[in-house]
């Protein structure tokens, strides 16, 4: 057994019989002194949403000098017993033997006395928010999201792979990469009129990682299902409620796995983690469900139960070029589909999740596998119901000379990838893989309007303090 440290509210909260001789450590949420002689204080210590109903008589020998910084806000330990509370709404509470302060704060200057804040405010005191319920929810929903990940692919015998930060190549193709220099910005070497990077740290250009998934796939070709989990960055101008410049993808890569054993993965993936925080976050998800979105559970239960659909875009493009609704971008075969375009496939052609496959090659990355039409390739990715795409992958060109062919289409160097090439020189095989984003995933499961409110510290354009 490790140590006990205190007793923690969630446990406490889940006794079965009255205790004695507690300990309870935390932060003040509320304080109400009764006449007759009693102090009520609700003390959150984050291990769950609920707090605990600390009872402290004005007779008790601590109070005098406690009682002064007991306020929102502060940091107290208190020592007790916990017995059946009278009062209604509440299984136990605690009645106090002993109190400490910790730390005080200021009742006038608290930034959190409110009970409501916008979370604009909020995410301007990103030091404090964690205090406040809907971040505790969040933070709790998204560890439980973590866990459940590699649940799932340990479960499944994938072996959890840490790929580089720092890299040289851009995998989407999509030129959003963040630059990783030592270079003297102010007077960078220059040869021949352009920057020298042979100067530099690594004596090439290098950038921040936008996908784990070309290093992904080395892996997947000797050790058959490896998964990958872990910060991603890109450096697009996107001002959105679901794009982050710095977020966390999970990305499998599957050797033998062709795109329909993909799709069928990613839906499996989908629905186990939904299932998992059902059952598990409880007490958050009720919470998010009378909060931040009335339906959320609902949701969640029927993305469960029901079959994603499945269909082809040029099946898709039909779709909503014989559709009434008004777009603000127009559709045709071979464009890229807007957001619009995809929740209103999800929330109003299938009313449920979408995948969507065998996209045009001209707007996917070189690295998709091309299909026998040579003019899509074996490209899917699920549209979630209110958010958008959350999961895109495909299967992987594995024949050599289409790769070469692709790539210099896309005015890649087959040089700079030669040992990408070279794993479809020697040992080729089919395999597959996805990316899905995990804010957009917690974003989903807790009903959050904005991405940067289910990160601790969201990074976006001009934003990057705290
Ligand atoms: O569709 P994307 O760009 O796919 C890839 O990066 C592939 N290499 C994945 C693979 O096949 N291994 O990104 C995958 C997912 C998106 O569906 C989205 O959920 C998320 O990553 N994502 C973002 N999330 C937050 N902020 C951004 N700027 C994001 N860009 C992508
Ligand atoms: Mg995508």
């Amino acid at each position: 057994m490790p140590k006990k440290m205190r007793d923690k509210v969630k446990d406490l909260l889940q006794q079965e019989e009255e205790q004695s001789g507690v300990l309870v450590k935390g932060w003040v949420r509320t304080r109400r002194d009764s006449k007759g002689g009693f102090s009520f204080i609700e003390i959150n210590d984050g291990s769950c949403l609920a707090g605990i109903q600390v009872v402290a008589d004005h007779k008790l020998e601590s109070y005098a000098s406690a009682s002064p910084h007991l306020h929102t806000g502060s940091c107290v330990a208190i020592k007790g017993n916990l017995v059946v509370s009278p009062a209604k709404g509440q299984k136990w509470e605690l009645q106090a033997s002993e109190i400490s302060v910790y730390g005080s704060a200021d009742a006038e200057k608290y930034p959190l006395q409110k009970k409501q804040h916008s979370f604009e405010f909020l995410r301007e005191i990103a030091h404090l928010r964690p205090r406040t319920n809907t971040f505790g929810a969040v933070m709790r929903v998204r560890n439980r999201l973590a866990y459940s990940i590699h649940k799932f692919f340990q479960d499944r015998g994938f072996v959890y792979l840490h790929t580089p930060i720092i890299t040289t190549s851009d995998c989407e193709g999509a030129g959003e990469m963040f630059q990783v220099t030592t270079l003297d910005l102010s007077k960078p070497p220059v040869n021949d009129g352009k920057i020298d990077y042979g100067h530099d740290f690594f004596g090439e250009r290098t950038g921040l990682t936008v996908s784990g998934q070309l290093e992904g796939e080395i892996y997947a070709l000797a050790l058959s299902d490896i998964y990958t989990f872990g910060p991603t960055f890109r450096a697009e101008n996107s001002n959105t409620s679901r794009h982050l410049a710095e977020f966390w993808m999970v990305e499998p890569e599957m050797a033998f796995y062709e795109l329909e054993d993909d799709m069928d993965l990613a839906e499996e993936f989908v629905k186990f983690l939904f299932r998992d925080v059902l059952e598990n976050c409880q007490e958050d998800m009720e919470f998010f469900n009378k909060r931040i979105n009335k339906t959320i559970l609902e949701t969640l239960r029927n993305v469960v139960d029901h079959e994603f659909e499945r269909i082809h875009y040029s099946d898709a493009i039909h779709l909503l070029e014989k559709s009434s609704e008004k777009f603000i971008y127009s559709v045709e075969w071979g464009c890229n589909l807007q957001s619009e375009h995809e929740r209103y496939l999800s929330e109003k052609v299938f009313k449920k999740p979408v995948i969507i496959y065998n996209y045009p090659e001209e707007i996917k990355p070189f690295y998709m596998k091309l299909n026998e039409d040579h003019e899509t390739v074996r490209a899917m990715d699920v549209l979630l119901p209110n958010l958008g795409e959350i999961i895109g992958g495909s299967q992987r060109e594995d024949d050599l000379d289409v790769l070469h062919k692709r790539m210099r289409e896309k005015e890649l160097d087959p040089e700079e990838y030669w040992w990408y090439l070279d794993l479809r020189r020697y040992g080729s095989a089919p395999h597959s893989g996805f990316g899905l984003g995990f804010e957009r995933l917690v974003q989903f499961v807790t009903g959050m309007e904005n991405i940067r409110d289910v990160i601790p510290f969201p990074r976006t354009p001009k934003h990057a303090k705290f």
